[in-house]
Parts: C-alpha cells; structure tokens; sequence
C-alpha cells in the first residue's frame, strides 16, 4: 500500500493545469511519439545530430526512458479535448543534491506557441519543488531555440551559463544555454503571483 502511495505521489495519474493537463504515458502513445520524432523540425530545435530519429532508435526511446523509471515523464494532454500534444520529463533525479534535469517536446507544431508549453512546465515545476521535495531544475536548450527561451524565462528559469560553441546547426556553431531555478526563486515566485503580482 505504502508503495502505491509513493508511486502516486511522484507520477500522479493526472496532473491539472490552466491551459493542459499532465497524464501519465501510456503504451500506444508510441505511435505519436514516432510521428513527432520522425520531425526534422523537431529534430532540429531538440537533437545534437542533424537527423531525425529513426523509428527503432524512438521505440527503444520511448520504452526505456518515457515508460522507463528513472525517467520521470508525463504525457501532455489539452485540457479542453484531451488531445495528445506532447511530452515532458525530467531526467538525473539526484536525491542526494535535490537536483533534476527538466526536458519538453511538443510534438504538434500546430500547438506551438499557445501557452501550453510554459503551463505544462508550470506543473513540472510545481511537483517537483513540492511533491518530489527538489531543491534545483535545471535544462539546457540551443542559443537559436528562441520561443523555449522565452518559455522558460516565463516560468522563472534563469541563464547560470552556456556551453560555447556546442551544437553546429544551419551552417554555423551556436551556444548551449544552461538554464535553472532553485526552490528559492520558485517560492518567491508563486508568493509574488498570490499577491497579485
Ligand atoms: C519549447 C516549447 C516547449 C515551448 O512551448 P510553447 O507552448 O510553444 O511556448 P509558449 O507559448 O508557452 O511560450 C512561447 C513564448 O515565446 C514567444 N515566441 C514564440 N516564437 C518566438 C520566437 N521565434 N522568438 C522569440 N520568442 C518567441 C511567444 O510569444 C511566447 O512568449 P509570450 O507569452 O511572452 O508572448 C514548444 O514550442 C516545443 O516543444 N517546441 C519544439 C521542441 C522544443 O523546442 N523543445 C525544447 C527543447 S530545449
């Protein structure tokens, strides 16, 4: 029983929010997730490698680290429809350091740029800095990937560093940013919104 409770409260059945809700993956989210990935869009503002996944190497992807345990991810679902939009995880949950690393694909390029990004990560953080106890989030994303910037920079992270020169893409080299947001910043945050503010 007391394992249940305990895998309820780190991957919830449901996460709600404004705009999305967070849902746990579920096995023929497969075929989404291949649509997605198969993206060179996608491909282009997530990977290191110019090319998009194959469909083997997503499988293996999907099985071993979104249905996987040491990955925490949630489906992203509107919350109006329900329809499957994306995914968001985190990764190298340290316990010790209260640390993860946060990850987000919205596969649906038509539901770019309508808030669900910055609300899905709203929720992420929120667990995380409550539920899961953590202490830091931390992510990296691309120099050129403006609108993930932006997103994040909307839900409190903020630039610790960049890694120079890391990824060629579209005939030159651009940064790697390394973005965070600590327990700190989070609570004051959301004391800053309760306020009206
Ligand atoms: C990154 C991602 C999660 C953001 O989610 P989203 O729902 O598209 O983003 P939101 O609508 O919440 O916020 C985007 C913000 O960027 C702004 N924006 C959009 N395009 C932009 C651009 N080209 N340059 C600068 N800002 C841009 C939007 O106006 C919005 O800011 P605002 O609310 O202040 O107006 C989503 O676009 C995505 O998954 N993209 C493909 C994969 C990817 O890039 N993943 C991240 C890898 S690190």
């Amino acid at each position: 029983m007391a394992a249940v409770h305990e895998r309820e409260s780190w991957r919830p059945e449901a996460i709600l929010g404004r705009l999305v809700v967070l849902r746990r993956h579920r096995a023929d989210n497969l075929r989404a997730f291949t649509r997605w990935y198969a993206d060179p869009e996608v491909a282009r503002l997530t990977r290191y490698q110019q090319a998009p996944l194959s469909s083997d190497e997503i499988q293996r992807f999907f099985y071993t680290r979104i249905m996987g345990s040491d990955f925490l991810a949630m489906a992203i679902h509107l919350r109006d429809t329900d329809r499957l939009i994306g995914t968001c995880a985190f990764s190298q949950l340290d316990g010790d350091n209260g640390s993860t690393l946060f990850h987000i694909t919205i596969g649906e390029r038509d539901a770019w740029g309508h808030g669900y990004g910055s609300d899905a990560t709203e929720l992420m953080l929120a667990h995380a800095f409550t539920r899961l106890a953590l202490h830091r989030v931390a992510l990296t994303v691309f120099e050129f990937n403006e609108r993930a910037i932006r997103a994040y920079q909307k839900c409190g992270f903020v630039v610790e560093g960049r890694a120079r020169q890391a990824i060629f893409r579209d005939g030159r080299f651009w940064d790697e940013i390394h973005m965070s947001i600590l327990l700190e910043e989070w609570e004051a945050r959301q004391r800053q919104a309760r306020a009206g503010g």
